[in-house]
């Protein structure tokens, strides 16, 4: 296969044959492809796009790079939930531990945080103790015992995406369909998951910023996944402003546990409830929608969600107390509220700023090997439509820096608009993408 002649090929828009697909994946995952003709590559896919069977023939030669996880033995269908990463994203450890007091097997593996976007395993990590590294077999025998686990990827489940996902990101072709939907389907089929629930960002915090965009992608994912033969179904949802209160590691299990100990609520509930209600679904636990939101619902109040989060720090080794007591999660020496410079009404954010602010301040890594600081982040103090008046908190900061609130807080300011008309507020649910269906809701 001659990598030059499949860069020409694509260059001038033609689709790439299976064979070529397959020593594209192959090469990328021994390194037998130089990275300036894999970057190549990826570039002109990015500006020429793949077909459905292109996408597909990816997503599955990605899939069969690596090793698989079998997840066999649990009972029942695994059932997993994918989200293309925002801001104040919380909902794994919302809905694991609601699905999986609901009877759902939830065997996940999660990322790091990305970008402006928070990771599941930073924020688990910020749990004193809590360890995200286990072997299939305990990763199994916790998912059976318990009905959830949440670990790291291990070293050998698709190569070929790890390495092409590092160049994306340093070549400017991270926002490319083909490209993000054979990453994360391959993923997703590689760990062995019976059933899937994908949560499409759109916005500005989401990778995909137009609601057109983020439906084809979430449409793209649904057609690979059906082909594969796994049930799956996406929903869009809103990324226009950090989707819960809590922007950085140990403040995000904060208001995860709040929201579990019913001490909390608002758009992070409402979508970990509608994301988990379709999980119980496709677990073929509840008939449909509403009686699985009825089935989570009742184990959120109930409080046997948060039992279920205590079980799964313990089995992951960590300090389960935080659950009755969020003052023992890391904690940031220095609060610092960001006022708003005028009187008006919130009319939008630049959501992906506010993620990078968390970042600067530690909550995240700029570079891979940059280490995070678990307790500093930003509480949210409005939202989209609120009225302020000058002085009066748009944020709070938890920073270990003090040097650094300066610009923190000038950036925050910069990434929420504050307009005279009252805004009209965007939807929170977009659209349900389902196997030959799209429902729009907005
Ligand atoms: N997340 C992934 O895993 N892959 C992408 O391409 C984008 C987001
Ligand atoms: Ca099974």
């Amino acid at each position: 296969m001659n990598i030059v002649e499949m860069i020409l090929k694509k260059k001038a828009g033609e689709a790439l044959s299976p064979e070529e697909i397959r020593a594209f994946a192959r090469g990328a995952a021994d390194g037998s492809i130089p990275d300036y003709q894999l970057s190549a590559l990826l570039m002109a896919i990015c500006l020429r796009g793949m077909n459905a069977e292109e996408t597909a023939c990816l997503t599955m030669e990605m899939m069969h790079s690596g090793g698989t996880v079998d997840l066999t033995a649990i009972d029942g269908v695994c059932v997993d939930k994918h989200s293309t990463g925002g801001v104040g994203d919380t909902t794994t450890l919302v809905l694991v531990p609601l699905a999986a007091a609901c009877g759902a097997k939830v065997a996940k593996l999660s990322g790091r945080g990305l970008g402006h976007t928070g990771g599941t395993l930073d924020k688990l990590e910020s749990i004193p103790g809590c360890s995200v590294e286990k072997t299939q077999e305990e990763f199994v025998r916790q998912v059976q015992e318990i009905g959830c686990a949440v670990i790291g990827q291990t070293h050998d489940l698709c190569p070929a995406d790890k390495a092409l996902y590092a160049l994306r990101d340093v070549t400017g072709t991270v926002d490319s369909v083909p490209l993000i939907a054979s990453s994360i389907v391959s993923k997703k089929l590689a760990s062995g998951a019976g059933a899937i629930v994908l949560d499409v960002k759109t916005g500005s915090g989401a990778l995909m910023h137009t609601l057109e965009d983020s439906v084809t992608l979430a449409r793209a994912m649904v057609d690979i996944g059906e082909q594969a033969g796994r049930p799956i179904l996406a929903l869009v949802t809103g990324m226009d402003q950090p989707l819960g209160t809590h922007v950085g590691n140990a403040l995000e299990v904060k208001e995860a546990i709040d929201i579990l100990a019913g001490r909390a609520g608002g758009d992070l509930l409402t979508v970990s409830l509608e994301l988990g209600a379709r999980m119980l679904v496709a677990a073929g636990i509840a008939a449909d929608v509403a009686d699985g939101k009825a089935r989570m619902t009742e184990a959120l109040e109930g409080g046997s969600g948060l039992d279920r989060l205590r079980q799964m720090i313990v089995a992951q080794g960590g300090d389960a107390r935080v659950c009755d007591d969020v003052s023992l999660l890391p904690q940031a020496r220095h609060i610092i509220d960001v006022p708003a410079p005028r009187d008006g009404y919130v009319a939008r954010m630049d959501t992906t700023a506010i993620g990078y602010c968390a970042q600067d301040l530690g909550a995240g890594r700029k570079k891979k090997t940059d280490a995070i600081d678990p307790a500093v982040g930003l509480v949210m103090r409005v939202r989209l439509g609120d009225a302020v008046r000058a002085g009066e908190p748009l944020a709070t900061l938890y920073i270990n820096k003090p040097e650094l609130a300066q610009e923190a807080a000038e950036r925050l300011q910069s990434a929420i608009v504050i307009e005279e008309e009252k805004p009209e507020l965007p939807p929170l649910i977009y659209a349900a993408v389902a196997p030959g269906e799209t429902i729009r809701y907005a």
